[in-house]
């Protein structure tokens, strides 16, 4: 925040995604003035419906591509918190001049409209641009294992890491107020399996009683995070002066193989699904590389704002199949609700 400003009216683009909207809420609840920007590419509407009316909530469908548009919603805003991307390594990997585009001018462009309007941003990065580094903890100075920049599925991992070096530069050489955030793989409520992230397609598919494909072998690890834990610390993170110029790993505690988060969700939901190995060669295309491991060091985000993971992978579980039966996002050839059934009653 610049000195001697109260921040009452923040921007969000991306805010009709998964993570955009809890965090509208979450500035909604805390006073905040808020300014939506989203071209609802990957995001949707319904995902605000509990704050539609706000009176303190305005909606622009809009680009990030588009400099005017950009401008426009940021008048009068003091922060900016950036989310709009491209997301998904399914989306990436078939799209790659949309991500290149959207991820990199997009950005730029909110950047430049933030150092005019002296308003600060809180940049919202990965944990992709840490790559293939399978160290023990990723912390912030961790090195970047990139595969062929030929490949598109390392352009999202790219594209970001340039997010942040522009944030960055913008910040020594233009004087920006920015902080950055890294995330790794938040899950919740709201987010869609349409673009490939593995929590919300595994719970569809044991909701449905299908098999529960997991790509490779299945033992790569992740730590997943649940986004009612990331989204108070992003604001906190943007509110600190000490954040300035920095990045913060926000992750999970708990590392888990997906073949082993598959057979938590058949337990969580008391589900009849089997689980199904699917090569990689077939899920994207031959050639995909995948991390085998991506394990945070949450140790920064802790000393700067307390930050600790605290919700259980089995709640979130419930809650991500909660959401999806109630916004019957299962499609309409979804197989009947075998196991859905007796998750239901537990409601
Ligand atoms: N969910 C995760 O696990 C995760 C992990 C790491 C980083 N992130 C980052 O968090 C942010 C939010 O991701 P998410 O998971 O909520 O995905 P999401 O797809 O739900 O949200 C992205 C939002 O940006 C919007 N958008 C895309 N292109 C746009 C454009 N050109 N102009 C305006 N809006 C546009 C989409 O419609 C969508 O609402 C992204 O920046 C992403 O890189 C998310």
């Amino acid at each position: 925040m610049y000195p001697g400003r109260a921040a009452t009216r923040s921007l969000v683009t991306g805010g009709a995604g998964f993570v955009g909207s809890h965090l509208v809420e979450h500035l909604l609840g805390l006073g905040d003035e808020v300014v939506v920007l989203d071209d609802l590419s990957t995001g949707s509407a319904c995902n605000l419906a509990g704050v539609v009316d706000h009176p303190r909530l305005t909606m622009i469908h809009g680009s990030i591509l588009n400099t005017l548009t950009v401008g426009q919603a940021m008048q009068g805003c003091d922060r900016v918190f950036h989310l709009a991307a491209a997301v998904g390594v399914k989306l990436i990997v078939e799209q790659p001049l949309r991500g290149l585009r959207v991820n990199i001018h997009g950005t730029e462009n909110v950047l430049t409209a933030a150092i005019e309007r002296q308003a600060s941003v809180l940049l919202v990065s990965t944990s992709e641009v840490y790559g293939k580094n399978t160290a023990d903890r990723l912390r912030e100075d961790s090195d970047r294992v990139l595969g062929d920049p030929l490949l598109s599925r390392w352009t999202y991992a790219g594209a970001k890491g340039i997010d942040e070096a522009f944030a960055k530069a913008y910040c020594d050489q233009e004087g920006l107020d920015v902080s950055i955030v890294r995330l790794f793989n938040t899950v919740g409520p709201r987010q869609t399996g349409r673009y490939g992230m593995v929590l919300p397609n595994l719970v569809g598919q044991a909701l449905r009683g299908q098999p529960l494909t997991v790509f490779g072998d299945g033992l790569q690890t992740r730590c997943f995070s649940a986004v009612e834990d990331v989204v108070p610390a992003m604001v906190l993170i943007e509110r600190d002066p000490r954040s300035r110029g920095q990045a913060y790993n926000l992750g999970g505690a708990r590392e888990i193989s997906i073949l082993d988060l598959a057979h938590e969700v058949i337990r969580t939901l008391d589900s009849r699904s089997t689980v199904e190995l699917v090569p990689y060669a077939q899920a994207y295309a031959p050639g995909f590389e995948d991390m085998r491991r991506r394990v945070p060091d949450n140790t920064k985000a802790n000393a700067l704002v307390g930050y600790e993971p605290r919700t259980s992978l089995t709640s979130t579980i419930m809650r991500v199949a909660a959401d999806l039966l109630s916004r019957e996002r299962l499609g309409s050839d979804a197989m009947p609700l075998a196991g859905a059934e007796s998750f239901r009653g537990a409601l």
